[in-house]
């Protein structure tokens, strides 16, 4: 037997290692284990805006702060894990594309090694929040879209690949190029599972879409009752591999002439019941299986295409503009997306309700308009000066109806005047295609037909298609602005000390974060975990205080106590008094924690707010 070792993987420099980003922009490398990355943060309220309802994990949240913060304390801090985790069904995500390029709001010029750690640790993040039916899309373009793939297969699997969409980012040309003029993004689609499906629009399919017609004059489509791929094998799955009866007599099974294996979509059942929608097709001699779908007039959703065009969804221009009419008079973010774009992604793998979250928000386009189409949202952004300049201006705007651009509006050609024969939309096409016609030349040798005549016909076709304006959106609803707290340490020449903020209240909910309890104030305690309850003390813990904690559990509970200092005798005192309950020391045992190799031993007393860390 031949002995297979290794897997496919892209590596890179450090990859095992994670990264902290600072608030100059400059990354460090650091253990996976490091509290610096590792710790969870608490959320600390700024403000809220419009509707917000008593629980705040439940709101349309705009976090502030670095998007590896945010992300753990979304999956780490009780109050939010139980309404996030493994519950959020979209996640678009429009990072710095690494293009190299210093814009005015950011910068977007990392090595590729600390680029790639980046997406791969908001990857790995992303994955836990994932709901099962939920979906992933990352925006990006040439510049590390392939390798970005290859870490996506690695994180979400290959199976949990749904498709590349190409979006026309528009249709003007560079005419400085020393190539290509770059036309498109790429935004890279994965699913948490494989068996993911996108909405569908309701807009009646197309002739085209339909292209077959059987003899009653009915239009349908077709594809194989075969299935091939590595899930597909009929050796694997006996019950979708029996034989057909084609209409010549012959017995067809799931195999190709070339031997490849497949098994059947159906099973036998569910073929019998269906035998109406089988057409027989003469593949080079063989007949083979075929399902029909026949065409429903209002019942034929269609898929989604992979290409996607700047007039059907806007492209940075559009994006541009919209920012420009939500902040006039100020130079736009550098790099928006249309609200149009937002929308169908929205649209296709969302419903009304469902959780989308967006942890590199820059003007906040995609909380506007998941906003405006009943989703819940969460976004994060990790520069203050845009959060302040763009995003929570503009989810202001949202929320009072006052933004009556992208989506707010749908732009509906009205029909008024046409004869009857032509449709609404129509002479708008017509005039699109004689002007096309017109810059290409077309009409240079025919007589009569000079350029003035024609951009007189574009003009009359353009004025003809009326179009009327519809408010879709006129405001409503809320949300809550939350800051990512500091850390609770502070480190100084190899020693890491809780930060001077940390007492009391904040120390408590703190301690709670790290642990994983729930706050639940009921003095002495401050948290709970089923039945045990947590104690923080900012102060000595001896054998007094531990009397008072324990007077104060019910028969079944036990206790867990922190404290900045510890009477080494209320150690074996809680332990007789409570069995079960433990009495810890802070910060030594938080950043114990973490398990950080750097990170030891406790120093200097009993009563010590520091612990060394050692080089
Ligand atoms: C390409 S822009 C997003 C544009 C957005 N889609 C829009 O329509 O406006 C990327 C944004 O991510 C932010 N960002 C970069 N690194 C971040 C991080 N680690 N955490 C949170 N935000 C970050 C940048 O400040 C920038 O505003």
């Amino acid at each position: 037997m031949p002995r297979y070792e290794g897997r496919l993987e892209l590596t890179w420099t450090n990859k095992h290692e994670r990264l902290l980003a600072h608030d100059d922009g400059s990354y460090e490398w650091l253990p996976p284990s490091d509290y610096r990355v590792a710790e969870v943060r608490l959320l600390n309220n700024v403000e809220t805006v419009g509707d917000v309802s008593k629980r705040r994990a439940e709101d349309n949240l705009l976090i502030c702060g670095d998007a590896l913060h945010a992300l753990t304390s979304l999956t780490k801090l009780p109050e939010f894990k139980s309404e996030y985790l493994g519950k959020v069904k979209l996640v678009y995500i429009d990072p710095p594309f690494n293009t190299g390029q210093l814009f005015p709001h950011y910068d977007d010029a990392l090595e590729h090694s600390v680029w790639l750690t980046m997406l791969r640790d908001r990857l790995l993040q992303i994955r836990d929040l994932l709901a099962p039916d939920g979906s992933v899309w990352v925006h990006l373009d040439d510049v590390e879209g392939h390798r970005a793939r290859a870490v996506l297969d690695e994180v979400l699997t290959t199976d949990c690949f749904v498709g590349e969409v190409i979006w026309e980012k528009t249709d003007a040309r560079k005419m400085d190029a020393q190539a290509f003029s770059s036309a498109h993004d790429r935004i890279l689609v994965y699913s948490r599972n494989s068996d993911f499906r996108l909405n569908r629009h309701q807009v009646n399919a197309r002739k085209k879409d339909f292209p077959h017609v059987d003899s009653e004059g009915r239009r349908y489509s077709r594809r194989e009752l075969r299935k091939w791929g590595k899930n597909s094998l009929r050796k694997d799955r006996p019950t979708m591999g029996y034989g057909i009866e084609a209409p010549d007599g012959s017995v067809v099974y799931p195999i190709r002439p070339d031997g490849e294996e497949g098994c059947w979509r159906w099973h036998r059942p569910t073929y019998e019941a269906n035998l109406d929608r089988i057409d027989w097709v003469d593949r080079i001699g063989q007949l083979e299986p075929y399902v029909k779908t026949y065409h429903e007039v209002g019942k034929s959703p269609l898929p989604s295409k992979s290409v996607w065009r700047v007039e059907e969804f806007g492209g940075n221009p559009a994006a541009r503009e919209e920012s420009k009419a939500l902040f006039p008079g100020l130079e736009p973010f550098a790099t928006p997306k249309p609200e149009g774009l937002i929308g169908e992604i929205i649209f296709l793998s969302s419903q009304p309700g469902d959780i989308v979250l967006d942890c590199f928000a820059g003007s906040g386009t995609t909380a506007a308009v998941a906003h405006k189409m009943g989703r819940r949202w969460v976004t994060v952004e990790r520069s203050s000066e845009t959060v302040e300049t763009f995003t929570l201006p503009r989810l202001h705007k949202v929320v009072a109806g006052e933004d009556a651009g992208g989506i707010s509006i749908a732009e509906v050609p009205a029909g008024e005047g046409l004869p009857e024969s032509v449709k609404p939309g129509e002479p708008k096409v017509a005039a699109k295609v004689l002007n096309a016609l017109a810059e290409a030349g077309t009409f240079e040798e025919v007589d009569g037909l000079d350029r003035d005549l024609v951009r007189t016909l574009v003009r009359v076709l353009r004025t003809a298609d009326k179009t009327t304006k519809t408010t879709l959106w006129h405001g409503g609803g809320g949300f809550r602005v939350l800051d990512v707290a500091p850390s609770m340490f502070e480190a100084d020449q190899g020693l890491v000390f809780l930060g001077d903020w940390m007492t009391n209240g904040v120390l408590a909910e703190a301690t709670a974060a790290q642990l994983g309890f729930n706050l639940e104030s009921v003095p002495p305690f401050v948290g709970r975990k089923g039945r045990t309850r947590l104690a923080v003390i900012d102060g000595v813990v001896n054998e007094t205080v531990v009397r008072m904690l324990t007077s104060a559990l019910t028969d079944d509970e036990r206790v867990v106590v922190c404290g900045t200092g510890i009477d080494p005798d209320a150690r074996q005192v809680l332990r007789a008094l409570r069995p079960g309950s433990t009495l810890r020391k802070i910060p030594a045992a938080l950043l114990d924690r973490y398990r950080s190799p750097r990170l030891t031993r406790t120093v200097a007393g009993n009563d010590s707010r520091l612990a060394r860390v050692e080089d």
